[in-house]
């Protein structure tokens, strides 16, 4: 569903050029669940921004990301706004400390319905209800501000946006980051089961390569704006080929290691 070919992305700030992706091609099957992992500043949150056509103005692109056939770099701000939200959605870095203090979680979910759906009023209230219900949520969490939310709550009521208006890919940059190891598992947990029943499109942003193991079949791992390796989780836990994800790995067991004494 999504082919991207030989992406560039040059940022220029402060007299400075940084190409945070670097010539990267990826195909995302329909249907699939892949984990993009990569350390700090290897460009992650870069190529979801460019997906969505969210890169700040004055950025170079080059390269296609052809979505269904249709190349997104090249597409009119109106074709990409019937795109975002409907086709490709996003949990976005950070989401948890994003929500407006003074807004009910209902009237962030409402606003995006307005905006994006058309739906109003009943139709839109109820639409929060199937949502909240959707990612776990009790609808009575509808009435509360996003202060009165735990972290784990407030990932699910992020998640809940996301899915407003019935995308087919999902990018969830660092969904479970700032969470305990149980409420990652849960979210995860959340993930693997809206794919299936939703048949979603999932691209999980981590640098957590265990992490990703768990629910991914397949894992990209990116460094320094490029692609090191990709494979099956097992692929590259057993046989990682590359440097950079040899050290992941070493870390992975190293950290396993520790855990058990
Ligand atoms: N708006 C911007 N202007 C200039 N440089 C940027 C901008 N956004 C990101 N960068 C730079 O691009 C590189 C990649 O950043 P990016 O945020 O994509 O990394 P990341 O893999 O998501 O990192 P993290 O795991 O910390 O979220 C970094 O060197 C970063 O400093
Ligand atoms: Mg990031």
């Amino acid at each position: 569903m999504l082919d991207i070919r030989d992406l560039t992305v040059r940022y220029h700030s402060m007299g400075r050029t940084t190409d945070a992706v670097n010539g990267i091609s990826l195909r995302i099957d329909k249907g699939s669940f892949t984990g993009l992992v990569g350390e700090s500043g290897s460009g992650k949150s870069t190529l979801m921004t460019a997906l969505l056509g969210l890169l700040p103005p004055g950025t170079d692109v080059m390269g296609q990301i052809l979505y269904k056939g249709a190349d997104i770099i090249r597409m009119q701000e109106s074709e990409m706004r019937d795109l975002r939200w409907k086709e490709i959605s996003l949990v976005p870095q950070g989401a948890q400390n994003s929500f407006t203090p003074v807004m009910k979680i209902k009237r962030h979910i409402e606003e995006v319905l307005n905006v994006h759906s058309g739906k109003f009023g009943e139709d839109a209230e109820k639409e929060v209800v199937r949502l909240l219900k959707d990612v776990g949520l009790d609808a009575g969490i509808k009435e509360r501000y996003p202060h009165e939310l735990s972290g784990g709550q407030k990932q699910r009521a992020a998640i809940a946006l996301a899915l407003a208006c019935y995308p087919a890919l999902l990018l969830a940059d660092e969904p479970t980051t700032a969470l305990d190891v149980i409420i990652q598992a849960e979210i995860l947990e959340l993930l693997s089961g809206l794919r299936k029943s939703k048949n979603l499109s999932i691209i999980l942003v981590t640098h957590d390569l265990p992490l990703a193991a768990m629910v991914c079949d397949r894992l990209v791992v990116m460094k320094d704006g490029i692609i090191a390796e990709t494979g099956t989780p097992s692929e590259l836990v057993n046989a990682p080929r590359h440097p950079h994800t040899k050290d992941l790995v070493r870390e992975m067991f190293w950290q396993r290691d520790k855990k058990n004494g």
